[in-house]
């Protein structure tokens, strides 16, 4: 009051009183946040588990602000700390998120059921089931027309007079994966339509930027402000999510009006669903309306839903790790040749099958190092306690606390991997001929878990 009072008062002329009101606004703001944060932090956090640092005021606020900052880093402390264990660290300003670093821990919350540690709600569970059933049983026509998007793409590169390509490494890696991977969700068509990629990738930005973003407002007021908060902050820019989401909803509503009509066709439907079908199109998108439709799965706009999350989980991971190995291609060239060799000796037997893939012995290899040292995030296999967790060592966790497994971590610890911060990228085939399994880049372990783990892991 008394800051508004000075204002009108006269004494400030309207710019820089604007200005202050501002000032004064994000000061209240950051004062209500940070005795909020105090106070909850106390309340929501497991008792029995250790902090990275300790509980006092002003440690509470460092380690949410080290988590906003750097996340990773804290995660490093911590797993350093108590690899032998478990600790407590921030999550979107609350405490109640665990990370279990010891392995025997980690088995037991692999095992532990959907019942008691389910995974985060991002995804209808319906969703993996229907692409299971179906996209492994097409994966032999997938893989021609991934090749052939892949190959668009790279005809599409563009080089300076001093031969420097002009897109980044970044670019290309997304524009790959949008492209060939739309492909598999909505088809050939706007596989091929410009703007449709350029929303793809704008979109999975925007969740990126957003969701930062959202870690600064706190959860109760997620509801009231996330969504302008999240609009101001990204409006204009390249991360415009609402914008691109837009455009995808328009392709994606015509894509629908003409699976209705092929749906009312008579005989549309002839195969109610049945994946081994070959004279569909090959359509993540189409299976999901379909199975709505069908199975009065979903309304229309829980399927669109499903589709962006999808879509994100499938780009956005896939496209990190193009990079991570076009990066380390870059880094290393003379890896460049004897990949090549090996991809072109092997199609020139197979083609572009799903066979093919199976013999790149040395890809995989390298695919798999690329993905231990630069995993798409630093904290795998989320779940959320249903019920209280209880874990062999006695430790038992509250219900809605968050646990996670510090999966960059770990993949970088010299207790599984030896001279670990090293980048060999036939690490996995030497672990191979010296007779160790689980070595391909799909196995999953303790000691791996790029992919998460237990029955959740893709
Ligand atoms: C390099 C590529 C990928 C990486 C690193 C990756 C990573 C992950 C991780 C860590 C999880 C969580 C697993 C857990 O909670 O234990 C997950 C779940 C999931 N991923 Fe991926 N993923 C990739 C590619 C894909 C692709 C291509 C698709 C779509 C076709 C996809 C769809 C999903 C779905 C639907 C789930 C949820 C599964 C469930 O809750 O049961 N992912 N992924």
């Amino acid at each position: 009051m008394a800051l508004i009072q000075f204002i009108s008062s006269g004494w400030l002329e309207p710019p820089v009183g604007t200005v202050t009101i501002l000032i004064g606004v994000y000061v209240i703001f950051g004062c209500v946040i940070i005795l909020s944060l105090i106070l909850t932090s106390s309340q929501l956090a497991n008792s029995n588990v250790p902090f990275v640092m300790t509980t006092r005021t002003c440690a509470i606020i460092y380690q949410h602000y080290r988590f906003l900052v750097d996340g990773p880093g804290l995660i490093k402390r911590g797993y350093d700390r108590f690899f032998d264990g478990l600790f407590e660290i921030p999550r979107t300003f609350r405490f109640g998120q665990v990370i279990i670093c010891k392995p025997e821990l980690i088995d037991e919350l692999k095992n532990t059921g959907s019942a008691v540690a389910s995974p985060e709600p991002w995804i209808d569970q319906t969703t993996p089931g229907v692409i299971r059933g179906t996209v492994h049983k097409h994966l032999d026509r997938y893989i021609p027309s991934m090749n052939e998007a892949i190959q668009t793409q790279l005809r599409a590169l563009s080089f300076d007079e001093s031969d420097e390509c002009t897109i980044s490494c970044f670019e290309f890696a997304y524009s790959v994966v949008a492209r060939s991977g739309s492909y598999a969700m909505v088809g050939k068509r706007l596989a091929n339509n410009e703007e449709y990629l350029k929303a793809v990738k704008e979109h999975i930005l925007g969740m990126i930027m957003t969701t930062r973003v959202q870690f600064l407002v706190p959860d109760r007021l997620k509801r009231y402000l996330g969504g302008i908060i999240s609009r101001l902050a990204t409006i204009g820019t390249r991360w415009d999510m609402h914008a691109s989401r837009k455009i995808l909803l328009k392709h994606f509503d015509a894509r629908a009006a003409e699976y209705r009509d092929e749906m009312a066709c008579p005989g549309g439907i002839n195969d109610k669903g049945d994946p081994k079908s070959t004279d569909k199109p090959v359509e993540i998108f189409r299976w999901l309306f379909e199975s709505s439709v069908l199975h009065h799965r979903w309304s229309y706009s829980e399927v669109l839903g499903e589709m962006l999350l999808l879509q994100f989980a499938f780009i956005y991971t896939t496209g990190y790790a193009l990079y991570g190995a076009l990066a380390e291609l870059a880094r290393q060239p003379e890896y460049i040749q004897p990949l090549r060799d090996e991809v072109e000796a092997v199609f020139a037997n197979y083609g572009a099958t799903v066979p093919a893939c199976n013999q790149m012995i040395l890809l995989d290899s390298f695919l798999k190092e690329c993905q231990r040292l630069h995993p798409p995030a630093a904290i795998s296999a989320h779940r959320v306690c249903v019920k209280a967790l209880e874990f062999s060592n006695g430790i038992i966790l509250k219900p809605g606390t968050h646990v996670g497994v510090p999966s960059s971590w770990i993949q970088r610890s010299s207790a599984y991997y030896e001279d670990p911060e090293t980048f060999d990228g036939y690490r996995f085939v030497k672990r191979a001929a010296a007779g160790a399994t689980n070595t391909s880049l799909v196995d999953l372990g303790p000691d791996y878990l790029v992919f998460g783990m237990g029955v959740h892991a893709w």
